[in-house]
């Protein structure tokens, strides 16, 4: 019968050598912090329960393990406190109450690897029960290693302890092989092990690498299970190895758009975040960065030097050079640059244009209306076939409060004109070139000077 597997995610720690004011565990890596991507991996496993030792900035950490999970699989989340961060060990004692009601393995992980596959902790599992062990470990090989526990063996060739480096003699800090920190336990034999742990060690701490001489003086068995690939097993403990691991993540990613059809011309300079979604065809030139929950649909172009956060780009739409959207929304065979800046839930509908130099924010422009030149649109609301002047600025701001501008269908605003908000444009209206415009037009109306007067009827 397979056992239920339980995951216990250690997360509490500061991150000293990251010399930061934020938990490490929520420094982001492709746009999710270290500790989502934790709780993802470990949900993979359908385990029964999600147990993370949180502490240092425990309610952020929370949150942020959350978040990152949905439906069944955030109902597994389980938080334990450690009030105050003793070591590993010490860690996993803080869980102890928690771990009684636990059944089957445990698996306990270091919450700062976030490259570990779920494969990978899948096999350690199945070689912790193939083995009838009472811990199993993951052993990778490193030349010189930074600060990793090292695997001493004994004559037989099983692993007899492991010796943190900075307790280790010179002798032992040759070793390669070293301890990543993913251990898989038999719940009952874990519990009294921990009793036994001391902090008689250099750090004075609470150490869970001591839990494998332990067992062996019971007389209980430890296996290992090798893993070649250290890189995926990188702990992060500086910000010099969050930036090796961004490396590693975000050529996965790009692999894995490319795979599904996306064109990256040039993987070393584009940065695509872990959630991000690209549809069939898109072309993805050199330069580009692409954040967050964004998703751009199929056969769309995204040129050089654009940076894209929480964007959602419909099927057919081109980005041209320089383009920086944030929070907006192309909805289909847009086209936006280049040097456009989109921002604050701005939103075009089909075929509508916006080229260089134009600033839309919090506004929406209607179907094929186009905004070529140097503009502000701010709290607008254009419909459709609007054409918008070269230089037009929605003039939404009276030093206190923000002002909505109406411009209705097919109206054509002439280069040059500051519309002075609150105000509407009626539908077919004109205005001229340089017009102030501060009242209401009424619809099929030319309109021109400061302030703009009605000149004349486009329709009687
Ligand atoms: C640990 C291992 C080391 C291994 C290395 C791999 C120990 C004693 N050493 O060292 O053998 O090679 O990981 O990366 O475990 N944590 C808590 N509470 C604490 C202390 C730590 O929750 O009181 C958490 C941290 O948030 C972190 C994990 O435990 O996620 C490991 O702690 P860290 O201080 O990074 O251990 P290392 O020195 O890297
Ligand atoms: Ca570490």
């Amino acid at each position: 019968m397979k056992e239920p597997i339980n995951v216990l995610i250690l997360a509490a720690g500061l991150g000293t050598r990251m010399k930061s004011e934020q938990a490490k565990v929520l420094h982001p890596l492709g746009g999710r912090p270290i500790i989502a991507h934790m709780v993802r991996t470990a949900a993979q496993l359908d385990p029964e329960k999600i147990f993370v030792v949180v502490g240092h900035q425990a309610e952020k950490v929370e949150r942020a393990a959350r978040a990152a999970l949905e439906g069944p699989a955030a109902e597994r989340l389980r938080f334990v406190r450690q009030a105050e961060q003793r070591g590993s060990g010490h860690a996993v004692m803080s869980a102890r109450e928690a771990l009684k009601e636990a059944r089957g393995v445990l698996l306990v992980i270091n919450g700062d690897a976030p490259l570990v596959r779920a494969e990978t902790l899948r096999r350690l599992v199945e070689e912790h029960q193939r083995g009838h062990y009472a811990e199993t470990l993951i052993t990778t090989r490193i030349e010189n290693p930074p600060a990793y526990g090292r695997i001493v063996r004994d004559e037989r060739n099983d692993l007899a302890r492991i010796v943190e480096e900075k307790d280790a003699t010179d002798a032992e800090r040759k070793i390669t092989e070293v301890n990543p920190g993913f251990y898989c336990f038999e719940i009952a034999a874990l519990l009294p092990a921990l009793d036994k742990l001391t902090t008689r060690n250099a750090q004075g701490e609470y150490y869970i690498t001591d839990v494998p001489e332990l067992l062996r003086r019971e007389g209980r068995k430890v296996g290992t299970l090798f893993h070649a690939d250290s890189d995926e097993l990188l702990g992060i403990n500086t910000r010099a190895e969050l930036a090796e691991s961004w490396k590693r993540l975000r050529r996965e990613i790009l692999d894995r758009h490319m795979a599904s059809g996306v064109t990256i011309v040039d993987p070393d300079s584009t940065y695509i975040d872990d959630e991000v979604q690209i549809g069939q065809d898109t072309v993805i030139h050199p330069q580009v960065i692409i954040e967050g929950r964004s998703r751009i649909g199929r056969d769309c172009e995204i040129h050089s030097w654009s940076h894209l956060t929480n964007v959602e780009i419909g099927d057919g739409c081109k980005v041209q050079n320089c383009c920086v959207m944030v929070d907006s929304k192309l909805t289909g065979q847009n086209s936006i640059g280049p040097f456009a800046h989109l921002r604050m839930q701005a939103e075009l509908a089909e075929e509508a244009v916006v080229g260089n130099f134009v600033e839309v924010k919090k506004s929406k422009l209607g179907r094929r209306t186009k905004s070529m030149h140097l503009t502000y649109l701010g709290d607008a609301t254009l419909g459709d076939r609007v054409n918008i002047g070269a230089g037009t600025v929605t003039c939404n701001y009276d030093g206190k409060n923000k002002h909505p501008t109406f411009i209705e269908d097919d109206v054509k605003i002439g280069s040059d004109t500051m519309l002075v908000a609150p105000v509407r444009v009626g539908r077919g209206s004109v205005s001229g070139a340089g017009s102030v415009i501060t009242k209401d037009v009424p619809p099929d109306s030319l309109v021109a000077g400061v302030p703009a007067q009605i000149k004349k009827r486009l329709k009687e």
